[in-house]
């Protein structure tokens, strides 16, 4: 078999064979194909597409190339979420927290920023102490004593897929449905729970940008998941603004507090009430979502839900004291409000703008060496439908390096578009994909 025919292949539109598709991501994961040709037939591969049967095929080869994370040591069912990626997306550090504390195992492995996206690890390692490198036999131990441990990737869960995703991401071949559904459900698969949540964002801070991608990409995950015998729902929710109102590493953890005290952002309470009412569901511990609806608010009014977030943190070596008194942690050495320079209805607040000025501010990352400040990042203030007068304070910006505060304002700015005629909410969560297909929420 040669790489060469099976860029031809696709280049002509033709379907790969299971056993290509092995010979492409085994030769590639022990480097015995070159970069080169794989950049090709990704490229050939976002022109032409791949069939549902190759990208089932593509998904469990390259959940195969490394670990396939054995959970069988830890009891009762196993839950896992996981987000396409979105800007202000904490709903891990509530979501996980508040299933656990209802007898939900979670097992979670996570990943670190990107881009205009932010990632659970880097948010947990603004706990000072917090590890997110734990022990295999810790991890499991952890998981049966109190049903919660988050930890980064293993190096070796699905290393094919890292190899590819970095490829991608510097070859313009990121934003194609079958290589993001097989990307996201290969570590899942590879994660090892048995039900999977999946929080696919839509909007312009998402990769899919329109409902419609969002929905077929759900429905792929979904299918995939459901097949390799993993109850697998995704959940629709908005990204055409941030979720919440922090966005940074240390001010999500602050912010995701506020939501275990039942103090939260209404929408982001909203969209983390669904992710753990399917959690729910899913594992059998609430006979339908209205039930879990209501298991999810008792477990944040009586404090169960935020106690286990602190006994994660202890648990992973980090402070709990900083959990228990957020307003302990130092702050940014410069801040800066943002004020509107017109006035009107917020018509639009485009995520992924926002996610960059953060990223300028010092949250993110460009590149997966750089390091992140964990005490950076934004606050916004004013959402979609919001009326805003001229020199109301849209935004507040944190930074540690005051030359980063006017690119940032700059970016904050450009993110806001105007109405002069009112402009309805956006809603935060549109629907959820089952084995049965979409079904409208709200
Ligand atoms: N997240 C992933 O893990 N992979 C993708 O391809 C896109 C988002």
């Amino acid at each position: 078999m040669r790489m060469y025919d099976l860029i031809t292949k696709k280049k002509h539109g033709e379907e790969l064979t299971d056993a290509e598709i092995a010979f492409w991501i085994k030769g590639f994961t022990t480097g015995e194909i070159p970069d080169y040709q794989v950049s090709a037939l990704l490229m050939a591969i976002c022109l032409k597409g791949l069939n549902e049967r190759e990208t089932a095929t593509l998904t469990m080869e390259m959940a195969r190339s490394g670990d396939m994370l054995d959970l069988s040591a830890i009891h009762g069912k196993k839950a896992d979420k996981h987000s396409t990626g979105g800007v202000g997306d904490k709903t891990t550090l509530v979501v996980a927290p508040v299933v656990a504390s209802l007898g939900v195992p979670v097992a979670k492995m996570s990943g670190r920023g990107l881009g205009h996206t932010g990632g659970t690890i880097d948010k947990l390692e603004s706990i000072p102490g917090f590890a997110t490198t734990v022990p295999a036999d810790l991890f499991i131990k952890n998981v049966n004593e109190m049903k919660l441990a988050v930890a980064g990737q293993s190096a070796n869960l699905a290393p094919a897929d890292k190899k590819l995703y970095a490829l991608r991401d510097v070859t313009a071949t990121v934003d194609n449905l079958s290589l993001i559904a097989s990307s996201i459900m290969s570590k899942k698969l590879a994660a090892g729970a048995d039900v999977i949540v999946l929080d696919v964002k839509t909007g312009s801070g998402a990769f899919m940008k329109s409902f419609e991608d969002s929905c077929a990409l759900a429905e792929t995950m979904v299918r995939i998941g459901n097949n390799c015998g993993r109850k697998t729902y995704a959940v629709i929710t908005d990204m055409n603004q941030v979720l919440g109102t922090a966005v940074g590493n240390w001010t999500e953890v602050e912010e995701a507090i506020a939501v275990l005290h039942g103090k939260g952002d209404p929408e982001l309470t909203y969209v983390c009430e669904t992710l753990a009412s399917f959690m729910l569901v899913g594992c059998g511990i609430a006979k339908d979502r209205e039930e879990a609806v209501c298991m999810v608010r008792k477990a944040i009014a009586d404090g169960s839900a935020f106690r286990k977030l602190c006994e994660l943190v202890e648990r992973q070596g980090g402070d709990a004291s900083y959990i228990e008194h957020p307003e302990k942690m130092p702050k940014a050495s410069f801040s800066l409000d943002v004020k509107a320079e017109t006035a009107g209805y917020v018509a639009s607040v485009n995520a992924e703008e926002v996610g960059m000025a953060a990223l300028l501010l010092g949250a993110g990352r460009e590149r997966k060496e750089d390091a992140v400040d964990p005490l950076v990042g934004l606050s916004v203030y004013k959402k979609v439908g919001d009326f805003v007068a001229k020199g109301d304070v849209i935004g507040t910006l944190y930074a540690n390096r005051k030359e980063a505060l006017s690119a940032a304002r700059e970016r904050f700015l450009a993110a806001y578009k105007f109405s002069a005629n009112a402009v309805p909410a956006v809603v935060p969560v549109y629907g959820y994909v089952d084995e049965k297909g979409y079904h409208a929420l709200s």
